[in-house]
């Protein structure tokens, strides 16, 4: 009876489930039939379909397998909460209430492709599986769904994944693979692959290495502009992100008594995201002081000072994996010093300045050097570089990016760092389109012991990241609900103290 591909790792020695006959007949018996719901297609079904419609067209003739991953382990039997690899939901619309180890297969058909989404379906009463399986038993990890369900619900044909086999059975050249979903299984594919062809012929064409990078890199580009159902999600990511931000403002007492302040920052964000129901895209970041000077402080755990600002860089992620990616800086105590505002305007200035230029047609890295172009002149107008602005900006000096070693931009959607794999041609020097969102976070970072910086700027950072939409006319501002510029920062501070 029971099923010892599924069994339970590392938990018989400290196993105390009862393997009596009598015990298993009992526990099997005297359930009530499950109703099944039918629902109806979820809204993005429709926009899923049209995502495949289009990988489709793009691969005629190959079969095309889009796992979702299984559950990763984050020590021993546990697991990180799981979350499944973004082009499959993009593809299948399912989001955070996907199963672990899910793969959708696009079968070549004379006209293009058929979908098939293989899950581990809801196990019945006669297998041990609901209550001696703590990784995927019904009674340790909760109920799965049907395949009736799923495939009403996401308007998609299902298959339970025991199938998945007799599909792997048939896998050769024509068979391509997202390779980074689910490991066990491109190792499966590539050894039918290896099989398939000739002896001779073992390089990565022939193993189909070379097309996996290519599905890889069509996923991404797929992604660049988003269709209506994104762009409404990442409002709604934002709008949550925002609230969550507020709550950290109305905090800030509690903060800065606690003798680990960035904890109770990341804490009273991520609560925030629990409570709209949802998670966080990335380890929120919580830099106090110093801090804000390690780009991706996640360690959260020093306290906060009334004379710090607090650079907090945080995204809540809806049910279907889009987030926000935004950054406020502000002060502990309320208000700005001269110095922290000094800094803090020259970074609000470039991201302005990079924000007035976006509009359809323009080339993604115009956006940096916007911003760039701000930075290297208050740098060099406090003294800081060994050259003039116009020296500094040519791409054989660069010295004022000694103050932001990262980026301006990246594209933002199901992934923070969304589009990962687009070719450099349409990512950096692509030109923008109406329906793409990103950000611009320019910043800047004066560590404690740089000498080419006053004392009096070392061991300030400061970002600001917005997220941006590209619009037909130019560009609207996503993020433009969460207060932005100094003033109103410290007005923003001011109204959670009084409403305390
Ligand atoms: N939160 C990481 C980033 O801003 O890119
Ligand atoms: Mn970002
Ligand atoms: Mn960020």
């Amino acid at each position: 009876m029971a099923d010892k591909k599924t069994a339970p790792r590392a938990t018989s020695n400290r196993s105390t489930v009862p393997l009596s006959t009598t015990f298993t007949d009992y526990i099997s018996s005297n359930w009530a039939e499950r109703v099944e719901e039918a629902p109806g297609p979820r809204e993005q079904a429709a926009f899923a379909a049209a995502r495949r419609a289009r990988i489709s067209a793009m691969h005629p003739g190959k079969r095309l397998i889009i796992p979702a991953g299984s559950a990763k382990v984050r020590s021993n039997d546990t697991d990180y909460a799981y979350r499944a690899h973004s082009a499959f939901s993009h593809l299948t619309g399912w989001g955070a209430d996907a199963v672990a180890g899910s793969v959708l297969v696009l079968e070549p058909t004379t006209t293009g492709h058929e979908a098939t989404l293989y899950f581990r379906k809801a196990a019945g009463r006669d297998s041990d599986e609901f209550y001696s399986n703590p990784e995927i038993g019904e009674f340790w990890t909760g109920p799965r769904p049907s395949l009736a369900q799923v495939a009403g619900d996401l308007g998609l044909e299902t298959a339970d994944l025991s199938d998945l086999d007799e599909v792997l059975e048939r896998v050769g050249a024509g068979t391509v693979i997202v390779r980074d979903a689910d490991r066990d299984l491109t190792d499966r594919v590539d050894g039918r692959r290896l099989l398939a062809a000739d002896s001779g012929q073992l390089e990565a064409e022939s193993r189909g290495t070379d097309a996996d990078t290519t599905l890889a890199r069509d996923l991404s580009e797929l992604r660049l502009v988003k269709d209506a159902y994104e762009i409404d999600q990442m409002r709604r990511a934002i709008a949550a992100t925002k609230r969550g931000f507020d709550d950290v403002i109305a905090d800030l007492p509690a903060i800065v008594a606690h003798r680990r302040g960035e904890r109770l920052v990341e804490g009273t964000f991520n609560r925030r995201a629990r409570a709209e129901g949802y998670a966080v895209g990335y380890d929120t970041i919580a830099a106090a002081g110093r801090h804000a000077c390690v780009l991706h402080w996640t360690r959260n755990d020093g306290p906060v000072l009334p004379g710090d600002l607090i650079l907090m860089d945080a995204g809540v992620e809806l049910d279907s994996l889009y987030t926000a990616d935004i950054t406020r800086t502000f002060p502990a105590g309320g208000v700005f010093s001269e110095t922290q505002r000094l800094v803090y305007d020259a970074v609000r200035e470039a991201a302005d300045a990079a924000f007035a230029i976006v509009r359809p047609g323009i080339r993604f890295r115009e956006i940096h050097a916007a911003a760039m172009e701000v930075i290297a002149r208050r740098t060099a107008e406090w003294g800081l570089l060994p050259v003039s602005a116009e020296e500094s900006i040519k791409p054989e000096n660069q010295f004022h990016r000694r103050y932001m070693v990262h980026g301006t931009s990246h594209h933002l959607g199901l992934d923070v760092h969304d589009c990962a794999q687009a070719r450099r041609e349409l990512y950096l020097d692509g030109l923008l389109e109406p329906g793409m969102v990103f950000t611009i976070e320019p910043g800047l970072y004066f560590q404690p012991d740089d000498l080419t910086v006053p004392e009096r700027l070392r061991g300030i950072g400061v970002r600001i990241e917005d997220n941006i939409l590209v619009t037909e006319s130019g560009a609207e501002n996503l993020s433009i609900g969460i207060p932005r510029t100094a003033d109103d920062v410290e007005a923003w501070l001011a109204g959670a103290a009084v409403s305390d």
